[in-house]
């Protein structure tokens, strides 16, 4: 059975959206600060805020893309109500990151940076956690993990499914 679940963020809305552009269109760094308000207000930056961003600093719809896709973090499309991110940078790999993302795909049926289907769980490539010491890493919802093996990862799983 699907069950859908209740977003802990608000939905796309324009006007919103153009606030938040507003508020921090004067910070030094603007493109970035703005593209990571808007994905923390409504869980990914909409398409449709490009070129709002664009416009009120000024620069090219390019620029602005050029920006969101440079970084890994930005997310085009919602995102589940728990976000898993798996370490996959070259510590991590070296210390068995490989298998545990295979595992952690075929538990959850998505591959990494996708949304399981009851929208429960979103898998995420990251690159470095600055834990290199205590690898594999990974992070749910922002708390970070590491020494993970399957045991680990399985109940981490399982936490993000609940
Ligand atoms: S390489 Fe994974 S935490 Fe640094």
């Amino acid at each position: 059975m699907t069950a859908t679940y209740e977003s802990r963020y608000e939905p796309w809305d324009e006007t919103r959206g153009a606030e938040i552009i507003a508020e921090h269109a004067e910070q030094e760094g603007a493109t970035l600060v703005i593209l990571h308000a808007l994905q923390d207000a409504f869980g990914y930056v909409p398409e449709a805020a490009i070129p709002m961003v664009a416009q009120a600093l000024n620069l090219s719809r390019a620029e602005v893309h050029g920006v969101f896709t440079f970084y890994h973090d930005f997310r085009h499309k919602p995102a589940g109500r728990r976000v898993l991110k798996l370490c996959r940078a070259e510590a991590c790999q070296a210390a068995g990151g490989d298998a545990l993302a295979a595992r952690a795909e075929a538990k959850l049926g998505v591959s990494l940076g996708n949304t399981t289907p009851d929208e429960r769980v979103t898998l995420e490539p990251i690159y470095c956690l600055g834990l290199c010491a205590t690898a594999p890493s990974a992070m749910l919802d922002g708390r970070l993990i590491g020494r993970l093996d399957q045991k680990r990862l399985d109940a981490l799983v399982a936490e993000a499914q609940r």
